[in-house]
């Protein structure tokens, strides 16, 4: 609500010190078309809840094509899970998700996509809620406290949006109590205490059964078959003998899994080095920087693959691609010091820092100095204004009142000297006559 403030404000410091008719028009104008389009913003559909759960698959499915790479299972069943949950009007149960797989493979990625196809400010969206294990709920000693925030949390905002979207990250490092309240609102209730449900997308992230998906895409590649022919019910079979039967596992202790109420077991398959290079290719792009082949194949190399002699899968997926880009970049910029000189190269660097600190200095004067000093001079200025047009309203009505009068008693005079002129031109003209 401060935002159409701030920029009636900044348009009132960026006057000009002196302004004029015309530009004092165009700065309302553009105070008044800032202040509407902050107003607009706010009010727009954007920012509505999506509960009839409006998705264009088509673009959805697009963006899964173009962004994630490597992952047609988690593609696939994402997309066909979420289109037919959202096609229907009714549904008995909210939508859940489990994504499981090794670091860096995706499914934070995924879950932003959905989340952004459902509502355009995507994460940021009033909508849409993440919790982390470590983060939100790390002291196992306020367990019942978490237990009751999270249950209030997850009526709340379903009670103000029934489309509420909440992603568990770390859900294996979750404690199964905790999972356990939210059970409740998996389930098939038409409603509980007054609120249903059924309209919720839950999506919950681990790492669990990782290494089993992994054990079996490597099995895959090792006989030779393509990567594109695992299919779910291959991955599912591992899942549901090991993922669930570990005692670190927070889904073991659940009975998510014992009353069915996970929707979809979604497997992220580890990334070869071809899918890295994408990650990397995609990077490079949205940087928007020329894609370089050799860059590609420099930062694709220094990151780590297993198995040890094998190397096919990439241990941290496409997770710090975007790091060792980073540092590849840098030295184009870092390397040119060491062609030079060393003293002219410090006395470079020396006078590169003085006239930084010198110009920010003069920079930070220069603009309090010419802040206030135009918001001084610009508040004048409206009040001169005010002035002006007060003053200027009761000297034209003086103006007129007067002109009013003295043109009606110039009239009446007027009138009543022709009558005069006219009775005596009569009188005048008879008697000429008469004689
Ligand atoms: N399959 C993929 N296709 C394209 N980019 C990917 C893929 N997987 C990961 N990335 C890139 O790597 C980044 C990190 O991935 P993400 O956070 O989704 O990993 P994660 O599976 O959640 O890992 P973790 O288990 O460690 O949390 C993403 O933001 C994305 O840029
Ligand atoms: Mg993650």
């Amino acid at each position: 609500m401060e935002k159409p403030l701030f920029v009636v404000l900044g348009l009132l410091l960026l006057a000009p010190a002196r302004p004029e008719p015309v530009t004092g028009a165009v700065i309302g104008l553009l105070a008044v078309a800032g202040g509407g389009y902050f107003t607009w913003k706010s009010l727009s559909p954007r920012n509505e809840c999506n509960e009839k759960g409006r998705l264009d698959i088509k673009a959805l499915q697009a963006d899964l094509e173009n962004r994630v790479f490597g992952q047609h299972l988690a593609k696939g069943i994402t997309l066909r899970g979420l289109s037919g949950f959202l096609r229907n009007k009714n549904p008995r149960k909210a939508l859940a998700m489990s994504f499981h797989g090794s670091t860096g493979t995706g499914k934070n990625y995924i879950s932003q996509i959905i989340a952004q196809h459902l509502y355009p400010d995507g994460m940021k969206s009033r909508y849409v809620h993440q919790f982390v294990a470590t983060l939100h709920f790390p002291h196992i000693q306020h367990l019942d406290t978490y237990k009751d925030q999270l249950q209030q949390w997850i009526r709340r905002n379903v009670t103000d949006c029934k489309r509420s979207v909440f992603i568990f990250d770390e859900v294996d490092k979750m404690h199964p109590g905790l999972i356990d309240a939210i059970k409740p609102y998996l389930d098939y209730y038409e409603h509980i205490g007054g609120v249903d449900y059924r309209k919720a997308i839950f999506i919950f992230l681990s790492n669990t059964a990782g290494e089993v998906i992994s054990k079996l895409a490597l099995d895959f590649w090792k006989a030779g078959k393509v990567r594109e022919d695992i299919k779910l019910s291959d991955v599912e079979h591992q899942l549901s003998l090991s993922a669930f039967n570990k005692n670190n596992s927070g889904f073991w202790h659940s009975s998510l899994i014992d009353r069915h109420l996970i929707d979809l077991y979604v497997p992220f398959l580890p990334l070869e080095q071809q899918h890295v290079k994408m990650c990397i290719k995609r990077e490079i792009m949205d940087r928007g920087i020329i894609v370089d082949v050799e860059l590609i194949s420099k930062v694709a190399n220094d990151m780590t693959y297993y198995p040890k002699d094998e190397k096919v899968f990439s241990v941290k997926g496409c997770k710090v691609v975007s790091t060792k880009l980073n540092l590849y970049l840098l030295p184009t910029i870092m390397d040119r010091p060491r062609n030079l000189n060393i003293f002219s190269g410090f006395f470079n660097f020396v006078s590169w820092v003085f006239w930084g600190i010198c110009s920010s200095i003069s920079n930070f004067f220069h603009f309090v100095f010419w802040a206030i000093f135009s918001l001084f001079l610009n508040i004048f200025y409206i009040i001169s204004w005010v002035f002006w047009g007060i003053c200027s309203s009761i000297s034209n009505f003086f103006n007129f009142v007067f002109w009013a009068i003295s043109s009606l008693f110039l009239n009446i005079f007027y009138i009543i000297s022709w009558v005069f002129w006219g009775i005596c031109s009569s009188i005048s003209n008879f008697f000429n006559l008469v004689f």
